[in-house]
């Protein structure tokens, strides 16, 4: 594993060293003669390819979770195409809608509304995603509900939505094309300006993989106790800690769901919102019982910003949520046995009675205080993942 992501980044520093001297010329004189009115871009790239990313990520079990393919390494030109792309609103029906419609920046790629409002006015059936760290997911699957098998394929489902985004890949392919600005953006990412979806889905998922957030004050914290969590963090309140080591707790068990530092899951689990499930999740996908009611297990960066939370937006707050998990879990046979009291494996013994933490009010405040310490404010204003449109 640890080699194979050695070797990425090799690939992707070949790439952001030599050849880029040449290819910054290029967008220099593309973009401040010709499309300096419509799209504001550096003059220089932004480095996506070599973020300097804290030990805790390079090291041990986030770089082992890493599900960058190895044909799509996330280059600076790759990515900057994946930018433009993003915040386009040609990438719609009726030029409404971006990406960033509904995954805006400052709410750490997510949006407001329990759902999301789509090109012609259509809510979408489940609620908008946070992006930060989607690179380090261990299976690689995408969505709620695990339906696309990769990140190079989910990018282009919004796009053919009929509520979200509603093109063809055809119109899609055509619409870009007809933008004189792309020509030099494909060329930067990929030798050549031919227009093609596929390298539509490579960009956008380089843009999408170099959205990583490792500046929060957790990872401060964790850099002065040199990687170990275990120990008080110096930059966290007295509270925060308390938080801390519940999250970290077998009485909680929050950190075995929510795990590594990028507090993502190594699956699709069943964290016992229903009893009786309106939402499938996993289970509607693959038609077998034993997934029902489990959905994505997505990084909580950037938490405190991307309510409401859970796959239908049915929590406006971190505290409901909290409270939820502290006497709110249903019992049902596909319940997590990370969730029960001595369960046996999974799929096994589901019997044992849906575990309650107890927290009183204060500990409550504490997890709450938490998990607002992933909250990271570099990310949340860093340029490189902003709208490079000039008028829009
Ligand atoms: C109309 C709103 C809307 C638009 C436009 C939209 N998305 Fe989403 N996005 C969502 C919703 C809602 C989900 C969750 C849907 C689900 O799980 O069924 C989601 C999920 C995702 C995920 C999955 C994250 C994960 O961890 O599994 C990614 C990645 C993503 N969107 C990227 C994009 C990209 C790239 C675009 C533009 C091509 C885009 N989205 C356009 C609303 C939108
Ligand atoms: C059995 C695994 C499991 C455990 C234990 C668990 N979670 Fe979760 N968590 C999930 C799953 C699965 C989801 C997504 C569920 C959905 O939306 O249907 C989730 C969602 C969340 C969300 C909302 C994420 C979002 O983007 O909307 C927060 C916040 C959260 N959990 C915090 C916690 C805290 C705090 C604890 C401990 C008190 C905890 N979780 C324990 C599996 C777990």
């Amino acid at each position: 594993m640890k080699k194979a992501i050695f070797s990425m980044s090799m690939v992707a520093l070949i790439f952001s060293c030599s050849p880029n001297d040449e290819v910054t010329d290029d967008i220099n004189d593309s973009v401040n003669t010709d499309f300096s009115g419509i799209l504001n871009l550096p003059t220089d790239f932004y480095n996506y390819a070599n973020p300097d990313l804290p030990n805790h990520f390079v090291t041990g079990q986030v770089a082992g979770i890493d599900n960058t393919p190895n044909n799509n390494p996330v280059t600076d030109e790759g990515a900057t195409l994946g930018r433009v792309l993003f915040y386009d609103v040609n990438l719609s029906g009726n030029n409404t809608v971006s990406c960033a419609s509904c995954h805006i920046q400052e709410r750490g790629f997510a949006d407001e509304g329990a759902f999301s409002t789509g090109f012609e006015g259509g809510l979408t059936g489940r609620n908008s995603m946070g992006l930060a760290n989607a690179r380090y997911y261990d299976n690689g699957r995408f969505f709620w509900d695990e339906r696309a098998n990769t990140l190079e394929d989910q990018v282009l489902m919004p796009i053919q939505d009929q509520v979200e985004m509603g093109l063809t890949l055809n119109e899609l392919v055509s619409k870009i094309q007809d933008q004189d600005y792309y020509q030099p953006l494909f060329t930067d990412a990929f030798g050549s300006s031919e227009v093609t979806s596929d390298k539509i889905s490579l960009a956008l998922s380089q843009f999408v993989r170099s959205m990583v957030s490792y500046e929060s004050r957790y990872d401060e914290g964790l850099e002065a106790v040199n990687g170990d969590e275990d120990d008080d963090f110096p930059n966290f309140t007295e509270l925060e800690n308390i938080g801390k080591d519940l999250f970290f707790s077998n009485r909680t068990q929050c950190s075995n769901c929510h795990e590594t530092a990028t507090f993502s899951g190594d699956q699709a689990r069943n964290n016992g919102l229903d009893a009786v499930l309106t939402d499938l999740g996993v289970g509607g996908v693959t038609g077998n019982n034993n997934d029902q009611g489990e959905f994505k297990v997505n990084s909580l960066r950037n938490i405190a910003l991307t309510g409401p939370y859970m796959h239908d937006g049915r929590f406006a707050t971190l505290r409901e949520v909290v409270q939820f998990y502290n006497n709110g879990v249903q019992n049902s046979p596909g319940l997590d046995n990370r969730l029960r009291v001595g369960g046996g494996g999974r799929g096994g013994n589901n019997n044992g009675n849906v575990r309650r933490p107890n927290l009183n009010g204060q500990e409550i405040d504490a997890l709450v205080a938490f998990l607002n310490t992933l909250t990271d404010e570099s990310f949340l204003t860093d340029e490189k993942f902003s709208n490079p449109f000039v008028n829009n």
